[in-house]
């Protein structure tokens, strides 16, 4: 087995291999230290954890996650908070740093013996629609290479070898721009509340999530093209004090601001998720957008379920678990990117595609005047949405289970 990637998905898939006595080796292009260091959301949610526990992968996340169930809304309709834990089916989210756990998958994969080829990028996949596929690569000095497998796991992310192998004209690939985009921040400071918090005012959107007890994410809705360096530090804590009403609910705690990323808010998902011999895994099989957090869940969902039908087809010759493995992620992708695109209207005025769509006017103002006839049209809508969150228990317990699940 060949495993491209040695992210959430890539390092899932082989543990999982290992432990099910397949012998697979992992291509990974960057080097262990970056692989270790990359800081990305931890947000799991609980059927995450239950994988990770079944398979021994938990340690880390029950000795440092920490349990989270609380949102907080702000309009200016006023403010509420949701605590999830008691809503719907009473589930949690563990924060958990990502690069934390792919630290511990990592450590968990070469204790076992697991092969990690750091510095080794696949180039391309190669006759996949065979029993024989291989993978050519290109080590960190350039030297080109060839791996050979029975099957190959794409876990190489959205611009990965896999994606790009795969024959033209055999995949639907089902692409939306949402129209929205967003300052992502790293703030060294502590959270300002005990709660993620969802900030939706007519300057734009802004969110505030804990990522230690000395990190906090923020992201700031802006205009699209906007570089990640054009707004100066004091800039974007005035913004998001204005936009999270820091003066009705008090002051955001500040401090150096130490990483920054402009993200579009886009969904990219293949159909099918099977090419012969090559499956796809992770944000190489479909990209959701970071407005539910479901990016490193969804993964780690597929991930168990393709590492289980191959261990199934290899180990005891039953190939029924690969032959469904795409119709059955692709239902919970699809599910994870219907809810993902309702969070997105719930926090945004009016989005792409929609008429009076997202223009927007100064930054990170949404578009307003004459075209505003859809553009308010569709503000009110999202203003009725928050309001049924915020009076109804039955909408209560279908966004608890629909944010916390996968
Ligand atoms: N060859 C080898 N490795 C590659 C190549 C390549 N051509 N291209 C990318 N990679 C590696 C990247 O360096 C990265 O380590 O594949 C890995 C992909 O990992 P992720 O991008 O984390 O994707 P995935 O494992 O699917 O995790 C999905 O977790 O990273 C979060 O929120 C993010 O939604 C995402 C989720």
């Amino acid at each position: 087995m060949v495993v491209l990637g040695a992210g959430p998905a890539g390092l899932v898939v082989g543990n999982l291999l290992l432990g099910g006595g397949v012998d697979c080796v992992v291509l990974e292009r960057a080097e262990r230290e970056h692989v270790r260091a990359r800081a990305r959301a931890g947000f799991l949610a609980a059927n995450t954890v239950r994988i990770l526990e079944r398979h021994g992968l938990d340690a880390g996340l029950r000795l440092r996650g920490r349990p989270h169930s609380t949102c907080e809304f702000r309009s200016g309709d006023g403010r509420f908070r949701l605590d999830y834990s008691g809503l719907g089916r009473g589930e949690r989210h563990t924060v958990y740093p990502q690069q934390d756990l792919v630290s511990d998958l990592l450590a968990r994969f070469l204790g076992l013996g697991g092969r990690v080829e750091f510095g080794v990028e696949a180039v391309a996949v190669h006759d996949a629609d065979t029993g024989r596929p291989s993978v050519s690569v290109r080590d960190a000095d350039g030297r080109p290479g060839r791996w050979h497998a029975r099957y190959v796991a794409g876990c190489d992310g959205r611009h990965g070898a896999a994606r790009r192998s795969l024959p033209a004209g055999t995949v639907r690939r089902h692409h939306r721009d949402h129209g929205v985009t967003w300052l992502g921040l790293l703030a060294e400071a502590p959270p300002s509340l005990d709660a993620v918090g969802y900030a939706v005012h007519e300057r734009g959107f802004a969110g505030h999530m804990a990522r230690t007890s000395e990190v906090t994410r923020y992201y700031v809705q802006c205009e699209r093209g906007t570089p990640a360096d054009a707004w100066s530090e004091e800039r974007i804590w005035e913004e998001l004090e204005l936009r999270m009403r820091g003066d009705e609910y008090g002051p955001l705690r500040r401090g150096p601001i130490v990483q920054r990323a402009v993200v579009q808010l886009e969904s990219d998902v293949l159909e099918p998720l099977r090419h012969g011999s090559l499956f796809l895994v992770g944000d190489a099989a479909a990209l959701v957008s970071p407005s539910a957090a479901k990016g490193a869940n969804l993964a780690v969902l597929e991930a168990e379920i393709l590492a289980r039908a191959l261990v199934d087809d290899l180990r005891h010759g039953d190939s029924k678990g690969l032959d469904s493995y795409s119709a059955r992620c692709l239902a919970y992708i699809w599910r994870a990117q219907e809810f993902s695109h309702w969070m997105i209207r719930l926090l945004h005025g009016s989005v792409s595609g929609e008429a009076g769509g997202p223009a927007s006017g100064e930054a990170g103002r949404p578009a307003s005047g004459a075209a505003g006839g859809a553009a308010a049209f569709h503000d009110s809508l999202r203003r009725a949405r928050l309001a049924s969150l915020r009076t109804s228990r039955s909408q209560q317990d279908w966004f608890a289970e629909r944010y916390v699940g996968v």
